[in-house]
């Protein structure tokens, strides 16, 4: 399969919502993508595309990195998710990939990821990188990645409010 990534439109919503109800195994990642869109947070939501349906998406929403009062911005990736029928066909390395990409083009410096360093590390996150940063998240996998030599260096990452919903 060799899948087209693209930008969401509103006729996504729905597909979306599936996709990550069906990767997780619940509706958390799908309540949360559209809490990050209906707050205004979401920088990039891409999808899979493979003939007329949508496969797998991605989340890349607002955050920030706050250092002495003044805070940076950031791009947090989540969630991922691919339907699992279609899962370890390289969608979801597309959806990443193309996300950093374009993330990259828009001038923005920093993206954090929480999950498997085995799989994030292909894309060059770290755990070192992120260990810089003050996170209620620190860890293993905890992970970041610079997109240019402009990216805060140091600082306590604030994420787009949906998140404080999680459990
Ligand atoms: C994680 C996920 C998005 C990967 O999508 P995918 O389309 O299967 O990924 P790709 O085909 O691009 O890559 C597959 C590779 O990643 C590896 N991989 C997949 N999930 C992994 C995981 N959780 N930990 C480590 N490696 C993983 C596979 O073993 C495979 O390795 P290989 O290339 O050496 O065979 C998909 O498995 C998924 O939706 N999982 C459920 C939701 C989830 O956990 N999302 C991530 C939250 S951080």
């Amino acid at each position: 399969m060799s899948p087209a990534v693209r930008a969401e439109t509103p006729a996504d919503f729905a597909a979306i919502r599936a996709i990550n109800t069906v990767a997780f195994g619940g509706a958390q990642e799908a309540v949360l993508v559209d809490a990050l869109r209906d707050g205004g947070d979401l920088v990039l939501s891409l999808v899979a595309e493979a003939g007329d349906d949508i496969f797998g998406h991605v989340a890349f929403s607002r955050m920030q990195v706050e250092q002495a009062g003044r805070a940076a911005p950031a791009v947090s990736l989540a969630p991922l998710a691919v339907r699992p029928e279609y899962q370890r066909r390289g969608l979801g390395t597309a959806l990443v990939q193309g996300g950093l990409k374009q993330l990259a083009a828009d001038g923005e410096s920093l993206v954090f990821v929480l999950g498997e360093p085995e799989y994030y590390g292909r894309f060059g996150f770290t755990a070192a990188h992120a260990a810089r940063f003050v996170s209620p998240y620190a860890g293993p996998y905890f992970q970041s990645l610079a997109l240019s030599p402009q990216a805060p260096s140091s600082g306590a990452v604030r994420y787009a409010r949906a998140f404080a919903a999680l459990s």
